[in-house]
Order: structure tokens, then C-alpha cells, then sequence
């Protein structure tokens, strides 16, 4: 398969598309032994994954079978609780030289509205097995302090559109916004992303 990573360090994550009746798995392999980084071309006074989260509590298992997580997450993102959060999801693809967009390109305004929404593919893929959602639901991102408990869980996502997707190398980017209560977007956001290869399986 021209996998160049030690087995050691491979982070496979299993994605499966739905498209109207055939369904297409394909497998994720990180090519970051920490999965996640900070932003090639992030904007200025963007901050990682590791300004919204504390993930002393979390623990990842590599396994043939995907990764493993186990614990929790606190937030540790300094915004306030009034802020607006803005998320954005996006996938790229690497071709010739340059990442290019594809059709997988999410922005939502009110992420804290459809943080725990069962249609969206982060609530597949995340916030399901977040097992006190009941409790931390109206504290989304934006409250300092507030833990995530999860359940142990296998990262698969089920994405129920149709994706013409190609093998090959891709980033997944993740880019949360803060805004103030006259709209204006606070500087340390928090963009991270992953990049692997797909494999059709
Ligand atoms: C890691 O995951 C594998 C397979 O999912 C499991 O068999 C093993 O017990 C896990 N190891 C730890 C330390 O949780
Ligand atoms: C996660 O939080 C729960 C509740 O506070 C606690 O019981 C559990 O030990 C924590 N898990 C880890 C891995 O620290």
C-alpha cells in the first residue's frame, strides 16, 4: 500500500461515506506521529489544539484498528462565555505542489447551537461519546474549566453525503473562532490540523 510510516507511529482513522446505496471506506493514515498540528498558514495570533484543551486526562491507543481514545478533555480556551463561537471544518487536497480545497467545507456560525447536534459529522465523529454532554451542553468551548468526560471510543466517521473522494495525501483543518458581544473576532483563535493519506480499503 506505500505506507511509509513505522507501524509505531501510523494513526489510521476509518472513514466511511454513505452515498445513496454504495458505501465507500476508506482508511486515514496520519503522517504525524501526534496526529494533530498547528495551522500551516494559520492567521495571526492563532493558537493550537493545545490552548483549548487540557489533555493531561487523555490517553490515545494506536491500533491496527484505528485510535483509541480514552479520558477527558478540559477547556482551557481564554474567551468568555458570551462569545460567539465560529468552527469551521475543511478538507484539502495535496496535488501538484499545493493544497487545494474540495467540496468538504464546513462553516458554522453558531457552532455552540450544534456542538452536541446529532446530524453533524463532528457529533459521528466526537461528541457522542461525550458522556456528560447533559451537564456541559450550554457551556460548549467557551467556558475555561469545563471537562469533557468521554467514553472509551474507536475514531470512525460516518459521513452520510455523497464524496467523490480521491486517494492520496489530505489535511483535515479545524479553525474555532471567538467573538465578542460586538461582533468582533478575538485574535487567539484556535486553527490545528491533520494530514495523511487516504486508502481506499
Ligand atoms: C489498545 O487498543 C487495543 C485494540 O483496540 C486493545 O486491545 C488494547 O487493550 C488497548 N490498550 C490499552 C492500553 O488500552
Ligand atoms: C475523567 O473524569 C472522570 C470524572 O471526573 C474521572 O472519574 C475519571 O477518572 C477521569 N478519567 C481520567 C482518565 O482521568
Amino acid at each position: 500500500m506505500g505506507r511509509q510510516q513505522p507501524v509505531a507511529y501510523q494513526v489510521i482513522i476509518l472513514l466511511i461515506f454513505v452515498s445513496y446505496s454504495v458505501e465507500v471506506q476508506y482508511e486515514f493514515v496520519s503522517d504525524n506521529e501526534y496526529v494533530m498540528s498547528d495551522c500551516q498558514d494559520k492567521p495571526k495570533g492563532a493558537l493550537g489544539f493545545d490552548s483549548l484543551f487540557d489533555m493531561s486526562e487523555l490517553t490515545l491507543n494506536m491500533s491496527d484498528d484505528g485510535v483509541q481514545i480514552q479520558g477527558n478533555v478540559t477547556s482551557i480556551w481564554d474567551v468568555k462565555p458570551t462569545d460567539r463561537i465560529q468552527g469551521s471544518f475543511s478538507v484539502l487536497y495535496f496535488d501538484r505542489g499545493s493544497w487545494q480545497p474540495t467540496i468538504l467545507n464546513i462553516v458554522t456560525k453558531e457552532f455552540c447551537d450544534v456542538m452536541y447536534d446529532e446530524r453533524q459529522f463532528w457529533y459521528k465523529f466526537w461528541t457522542k461519546h461525550v458522556i456528560n454532554s447533559k451537564d456541559v451542553k450550554d457551556k460548549c468551548l467557551n467556558v475555561p474549566g469545563t471537562k469533557l468526560v468521554m467514553e472509551t471510543f474507536l475514531t470512525t466517521a460516518v459521513f452520510g453525503f455523497d464524496v467523490p473522494l480521491k486517494e492520496g495525501r489530505h489535511k483535515f483543518k479545524m479553525d474555532f473562532r471567538a467573538f465578542d458581544e460586538n461582533n468582533v473576532q478575538r485574535e487567539n483563535s484556535i486553527c490545528f490540523e491533520m494530514t495523511g493519506e487516504f486508502y481506499k480499503i
